[in-house]
């Protein structure tokens, strides 16, 4: 072991290490991709720019991997939106974007003040006042900053109340509910000898400033009438993830939906059309991150997400016709994304040119490697990877220097044979990824403390494609057949089977 572990982004050589173990693993997920240098430099200039991205490549180089990282260079979303009923045409509900997930119902209603003003008890609850102390501190501090004493009101989760409907708003966040709410504590005061309830909101985090609102009967009637009055929900949610994944597998996936209420056409029994309304991936992606793999299967669709990308705004309709969501819209839902799509080399032709242009014109086209030269710097990012690899599995053993060489030598050979480049290193590492979860199986199983050469030598050999495997076997895929099969059917199958890569040994 090491003093320090060794930093891969200042590099380090094969040599200096012992195990994975004394490799640090990068903390920006952009520097854990290896041998992708252009790419990842066009990725962080997309995010800084707001641009599009087209990542072109083979199988397994690591295309998703810098889309989702892209997304950890995303500032959190500063927008909610919201969808609002209409009174005077409920089938063609209101879309809203409100900055900050700032809920504008009764901003005005109840007096605001700062949480030394408040019952200690209230206070403590809320999360200000230390117990113990009495010092005030941020409600995000799960300690107090002066005595060090864990704060009570730090876990909301304690707090139920029955002005809970009130406060609460549902979130529609893929297909979870999720609840948002403001921190609330009810409590209860002698007005005029009168029993009444009071409520404190948790406005603010900020101890030094007015950031409790007190409700007092009056005001939560008031807050009550507001509500009767302007029925919303939320579609996208502010607290979001800044990474979306589509497949296009349905266009309501992508673009939004209304759903189906049996009772549709009765206002008295049915939901009203605003609740049904569902964000597409395009509007969850809002702020963040659009990512399509394999974007040439989604078609037709493609013009969809062409105009979305367009006018950063997408209407929501039900997309069938037999649902009685279908004559239910709501126009120019915000979708302001930055699309990455994901395409190997044979089918770039699928993609529409109008898609292609877009991208060219606000955006880049990148070419991922699949090898990389064979250099000591590089060879020590092979054992990067590696240390990443046990890190992200979390149960496999260390890898120790010498299995690790054993696997350098594997990517050289592979780069050689798979993509006929000699002195390079393959970065289909996905692949090699595979190796490195069997060999660290294979020493689980004779309960090695670490993955020795041994090991990864074994892992290699299991590691071959099936064809490979036949060929050690029987000598020649067309050997194997004949040796399989009944005499009747061997010339049929002789002439029918596929000849292409498996003639060529990979181990000579
Ligand atoms: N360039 C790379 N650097 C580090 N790890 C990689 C790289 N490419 C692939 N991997 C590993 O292989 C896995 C699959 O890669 P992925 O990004 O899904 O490939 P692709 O999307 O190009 O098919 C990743 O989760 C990672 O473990
Ligand atoms: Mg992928």
């Amino acid at each position: 072991m090491h003093d320090s572990l060794l930093n891969p982004t200042l590099g380090f050589y094969v040599e200096e290490i012992e195990t994975t173990e004394d490799i640090a693993i990068p903390k920006n997920p952009l520097d854990r991709v290896i041998g992708q240098d252009h790419a990842v430099k066009m990725a962080k200039l997309a995010v800084r720019q707001r641009r599009h991205l087209l990542l072109v490549g083979c199988p397994g180089v690591g295309k998703s991997m810098i889309a989702q990282a892209m997304a950890f260079l995303l500032p959190p979303p500063k927008e909610e939106i919201w969808i609002v009923d209409n009174p005077k045409n409920p089938e063609r509900p209101f879309v809203e974007t409100r900055i900050g997930g700032e809920v504008d119902r009764g901003k005005d209603i109840g007096e605001i003040v700062s949480p030394d003003k408040i019952p200690a008890e209230v206070a403590i609850k809320l999360g200000f006042k230390c117990r113990k102390c009495g010092a005030l501190t941020s409600t995000l501090k799960k300690r107090c900053e002066a005595c060090g004493e864990e704060k009570e009101g730090y876990d909301d989760r304690k707090f139920t109340s029955p002005f809970r409907d009130l406060f609460e708003t549902e979130m529609f966040n893929s297909s979870r509910k999720q609840v948002k709410t403001n921190k609330i504590v009810p409590y209860i005061r002698k007005v005029d000898g009168k029993q009444e309830v009071t409520v404190y909101e948790q406005i603010d985090t900020d101890p030094l400033k007015p950031s409790v609102r007190i409700l007092n009967q009056n005001a939560l009637e008031k807050l009550r009438e507001i509500e009767k009055s302007r029925p919303s929900k939320v579609l996208v949610p502010l607290k979001r993830k800044t990474f979306i994944q589509a497949t296009g597998a349905s266009e309501t996936e992508l673009l939004g939906d209304v759903k189906h209420d049996p009772y549709g056409n009765h206002p008295e029994l049915g939901s009203p059309p605003y609740t049904r309304v569902v964000p597409g991936a395009i509007h969850e992606a809002h702020e963040g991150i659009l990512y399509i793999d394999e974007l040439p299967q989604l078609g037709h669709l493609q013009t969809f997400l062409l105009t979305a990308m367009q006018d950063k705004k997408f209407g929501i309709c039900g997309r069938n016709p037999q649902s009685s969501g279908s004559s239910v819209r709501v126009d120019s839902v915000p979708c302001d994304f930055i699309f990455v799509g994901a395409c190997n080399i044979q089918d770039l032709r699928l993609i529409l040119s109008p898609l292609r242009s877009r991208i060219q014109g606000n955006g880049y086209e990148v070419l991922l490697n699949s090898t990389m030269p064979d250099t000591p710097e590089n060879r020590a990012k092979i054992a990067q990877f590696v240390a990443q690899e046990v890190a992200a599995d979390g149960r496999i053993p260390h890898v120790t220097r010498e299995a690790i060489e054993e696997l350098i030598q594997e990517a050289i050979r592979r780069a050689k044979i798979i993509d006929g480049k000699s002195n390079a290193i393959t970065l289909k590492l996905r692949d090699l990824g595979g190796v490195i979860r069997m060999a660290g199986d294979l020493t689980l199983e004779v309960e090695s403390p670490l993955v020795e050469r041994t090991h990864m030598k074994q892992a290699i050999k299991l590691c071959l494609p099936v064809e490979e495997q036949i060929k050690r076997e029987y000598g020649s895929l067309e050997k194997a057949l004949e040796k399989e099969l009944p005499l009747a059917e061997r010339d049929l199958s002789k002439s029918n089977y596929p000849e292409n890569y498996q003639n060529q040994s990979l181990y000579g």
